[in-house]
């Protein structure tokens, strides 16, 4: 307990974590401590663990439980539904689909009504250069917004879409439809108050289909200066990984992106557990989730908003 160490590694967010086994069972200060740091840095480093599987799932528990991966159940470890593997190598000698994993900014599960509250990568196998995630801190990208256009946009929700995850196109054409299909629009406060810290941060990203209320062209200016806002680089941590990394990041306030910068002939295997989050949004009409027809989706959304 007394040599856990934690040292900022970003200005914005980021700490590496050391002098901790995490393949042993946590004692509940070492587990408090842990707690503590990743609610003050948002993302925590912990490198050098060569965990199993099951080392990885126990560690992860102790923070909540344990997403089985139903929004996508067909990118699971084969033996631990808790494990989604994100990877380039090939699965059954086909291509991964999770090869184009996270490659938009994105906050996980904000396509489902219960983001995560967090995840846990490991990183098992890695190209020589490149591959690496960047993370950005959404208090900050809240708090720096004028006064004014925090007021404004207040109460607004915004429409999450799994059907603008990047790179669809490449994956399996019947996992990819059945992924949209378990999963229609749903709406999400474009502010959200973390429950544990009680502090504002912005939810956007990139999956993000319009904001209700507001008409096409409103929502695209809005949206697009919002994400130009919150990608700013001030706001980022760019974890260059190592093998044996484990990443933990708190979902709740952060945004982030799996970078495409590396030889897609080399492996890259990544294994992420997510802790469950709460309910934090509401499905849309399932008539809206049909639709490609954007004019007669907002009209839906006004009619229900
Ligand atoms: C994820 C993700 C990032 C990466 O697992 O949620 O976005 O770099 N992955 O693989
Ligand atoms: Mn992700």
């Amino acid at each position: 307990m007394s040599t856990l160490q934690v040292k900022p590694i970003g200005y914005a967010l980021g700490a590496e974590v050391t002098g901790v086994d995490l393949r042993r069972p946590l004692e509940p200060a070492l587990k408090d401590a842990i707690n503590d740091a990743w609610l003050r840095h948002l993302v925590l480093v912990f490198p050098g663990q060569d965990l199993s599987t099951n080392e990885q799932i126990a560690f992860s528990r102790c923070f909540g439980d344990l997403d089985k991966h139903e929004f996508q159940p067909r990118y699971t470890h084969p033996d631990h539904r808790e494990i989604l593997l994100v990877t380039n190598k090939l699965i059954d000698g086909k291509p991964s689909d999770t090869r184009n994993t996270g490659r938009n900014w994105h906050t996980d599960l904000t396509f489902t009504s219960r983001p995560a509250k967090g995840a846990l990568l490991l990183c098992r196998e890695k190209p020589p250069v490149g591959g690496d995630t960047m993370f950005a801190n959404m208090y900050l990208a809240y708090e720096t917004l004028s006064q004014r256009m925090r007021a404004f946009i207040d109460d607004m929700e915004a429409i999450h879409d799994a059907s603008l995850v990047k790179g669809l196109e490449q994956r399996d054409p019947e996992k990819v439809a059945d992924m949209k299909r378990r999963n229609p629009p749903v709406a999400h406060k474009v502010v959200q108050t973390h429950p544990e810290t009680g502090r504002r941060s912005l939810l956007v990203g990139q999956r993000i289909r319009g904001i209700i209320g507001l008409s096409d062209a409103e929502s695209a200016a809005l949206l697009g200066f919002l994400n130009e806002h919150a990608e700013s680089p001030e706001f980022i941590y760019r974890h260059r990984w190592t093998v044996n990394d484990l990443v933990m990041w708190d979902n709740r306030c952060t945004q982030h992106i799996a970078l495409p910068d590396f030889d897609q002939r080399q492996p890259r295997l990544m294994l992420r557990c997510s802790l469950q989050g709460e309910v934090t949004g509401r499905v849309l009409e399932p008539a809206a989730a049909r639709t490609d027809d954007r004019e007669a989706l907002m009209q839906m959304l006004a009619a229900v908003a």
